[in-house]
């Protein structure tokens, strides 16, 4: 199966490593050289990292990235049977992509959003063909992560869910079906376990390194919230939380925090940027992974 990805950043490159490891031929595509270089690289460390650990041969490390071919052209789709897209969390953004795609594969190929929170029904309905339409939420870093949500959309055809979940298991994923609601079933739970977390530090009942320690100590948590959202990056947990908060119909239990926005504006992203809640730059102290 030969297969596009739209957007080299953390989950395209993530879930290209993982397509690509299982053999397929993979084109990631995004609109600029320096992503997909530095996608490039980002796989091949991953790779490599897996491979010093036993879990990879050397052969199969060369094998991965063999299969993989980075582009900016979308003509490179034309024989794909699935794309999968993986830009920024913008519905605008993504429903002129689709049409892109859909200008280039054939009737039958398959198209798929890895979005937190946009319905799979709204980006399926801009498609000329929504019933090959269906979301698969992958989660961060990919190439670890084995839970897999997948949504399909109103127009989604009959078969397509059961398809795309026994390819999630070829792929060593465990799927899990979900329902086309904001957030589907992780990212709406997650929305309170963030947002609870920065109002009690906005309320100055403990700080932020104190309530990591307790979630991860105490609560049997792998990361703390305020870890968490520094590696996921605060531009995509914001937009992630607004969006689920306009997709309900502004119930407040969602609502947004200024604190997060500020960060977001001032492009104190979280690991990526260097800053977040924590400080990753070079003589700081970050907290433990
Ligand atoms: P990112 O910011 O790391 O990467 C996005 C990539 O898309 C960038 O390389 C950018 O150049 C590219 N891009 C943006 N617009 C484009 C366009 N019009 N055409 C081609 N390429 C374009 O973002 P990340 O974290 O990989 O998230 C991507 C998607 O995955 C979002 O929808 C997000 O909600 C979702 N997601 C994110 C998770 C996370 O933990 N970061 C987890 C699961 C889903």
């Amino acid at each position: 199966m030969i297969i596009g990805i739209i957007g080299s950043g953390a989950m395209g490159a993530g879930i290209a490593q993982v397509a690509a490891t299982a053999g397929h031929t993979v084109h990631l595509l995004d609109q600029t050289a320096e992503a997909l270089v530095r996608a490039e690289q980002g796989i091949q460390l991953s790779l490599n990292k897996l491979a010093e650990k036993g879990k990879l041969t050397a052969e199969a490390v060369g094998a991965t990235m063999t299969n993989l071919q980075f582009t900016k052209d979308y003509q490179d789709f034309a024989g794909c049977e699935l794309v999968l897209e993986a830009i920024v969390e913008d519905l605008a953004t993504k429903q002129q992509v689709f049409k892109q795609v859909e200008s280039v594969v054939s009737a039958e190929c398959v198209l798929a959003s890895n979005t937190s929170s946009l319905l799979i029904t709204s980006l399926a309905a801009a498609c000329q063909r929504p019933e090959r339409f269906i979301g698969i939420h992958f989660f961060n870093p990919a190439p670890l992560m084995q839970l897999v949500e997948v949504i399909p959309a109103v127009q989604t055809r009959l078969g397509l869910t059961d398809e795309i979940k026994q390819l999630m298991q070829q792929w060593g994923k465990l799927p899990v079906l979900a329902q086309d609601t904001p957030g589907f079933i992780v990212n709406r739970v997650a929305r309170l376990f963030y947002g609870e977390a920065i109002r009690m530090l906005e309320e100055g009942l403990a700080d932020a390194a104190t309530i990591d320690w307790a979630m991860t100590e105490l609560g049997g948590f792998r990361m703390g919230p305020f870890a968490l959202m520094d590696f996921i990056g605060h531009d995509v947990n914001y937009r992630v939380t607004e969006s689920v908060f306009t997709a309900f119909f502004y119930d407040p239990r969602y609502k947004p925090s200024f604190t997060q926005k500020r960060l977001f504006e001032a492009g104190y992203l979280g690991r990526k940027s260097g800053r977040g809640f924590y400080d990753y730059r070079e003589g700081a102290t970050p907290p433990e992974p």
